[in-house]
């Protein structure tokens, strides 16, 4: 089993994915967890609709915040979006590789420059894209080997690590060592529907391949009993670790 970073016994390594509409639904699940039992992501539809103001009340509860907004702009526009997220006080945030080294150079330098210091992660390749998908915009060459240059563009200008899909965290692992944060969504509980997913695995497989973090969203959030759900993999995680 590849060796993961940086948790403490304590932490738990799922990051629940909160893409509800509004701060209502989002408070009625977050009501009934605590931050020993997850960390939680926002992303485009929660942070457009409840913005910074729910970003920073999550925080003063305790939570771990993960700010999923991909950043993918000119250098300096991504470098102020990265401090101003690192202000709200996030505890890790997200740009896109495809914005290439001097843009991710900029957000290392951003983040740097803060009193207290996110974790800057690059997104590779989305989990739901495939082959063709990739073949369309223009990417050539097989999907994992392009997953593996744009992890190395995220190595190279020093960011912590990179979001990828469970699949590719093996070989992400080996190549850039423990230090790296692999981050991954694309997670599937068994016998559960993949959605738009693409590249899925079980939270227990993936934490097996070297993830040191799995982002999960709808088999948590739209489950009947979410927080029964949630409970479950933990307990699945822990095991798995012991
Ligand atoms: O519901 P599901 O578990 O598929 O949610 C996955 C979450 O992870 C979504 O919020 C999606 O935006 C995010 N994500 C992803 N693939 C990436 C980066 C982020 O699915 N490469």
């Amino acid at each position: 089993m590849a060796t993961p970073v940086s948790t403490k016994a304590e932490e738990s390594r799922v990051i629940v994915a909160l893409d509800y509409a509004g701060a209502e639904p989002a408070l009625a699940f977050v009501d009934k967890v605590n931050p020993e039992q997850c960390k939680l992501k926002i992303g485009l539809e929660l942070f457009t609709s409840a913005g910074p103001t729910l970003v920073s009340r999550l925080i003063e509860r305790g939570f771990d915040v993960f700010l999923d907004l991909k950043f993918h702009d000119i250098p300096n526009t991504v470098a102020k979006a990265c401090a101003a997220a690192g202000r709200l006080g996030v505890w890790m945030l997200n740009v896109h590789t495809l914005g290439g080294p001097n843009m991710l150079r900029a957000a290392r330098d951003a983040v740097d420059a803060l009193a207290r210091r996110p974790l800057l992660v690059g997104v590779t390749l989305l989990t739901s894209h495939t082959q063709q998908d990739i073949g369309a915009v223009g990417l050539h060459g097989d999907l994992p080997e392009r997953v593996d240059a744009l992890a190395a563009l995220a190595h190279q200008a020093g960011l912590d690590g990179v979001v990828c899909s469970p699949l590719e965290a093996a070989g992400l692992r080996s190549r850039f060592g423990n230090g790296f944060v692999l981050v991954t969504p694309g997670i599937r509980l068994e016998k559960v529907k993949a959605d738009d997913q693409a590249r899925t695995m079980s939270p227990r497989q993936a934490l097996a391949q070297g993830a040191d973090f799995l982002v999960i969203g709808r088999p948590v959030t739209q489950a009947p009993d979410p927080h029964g759900v949630l409970h479950a993999i933990n307990r699945q995680l822990h095991e798995s670790v012991q």
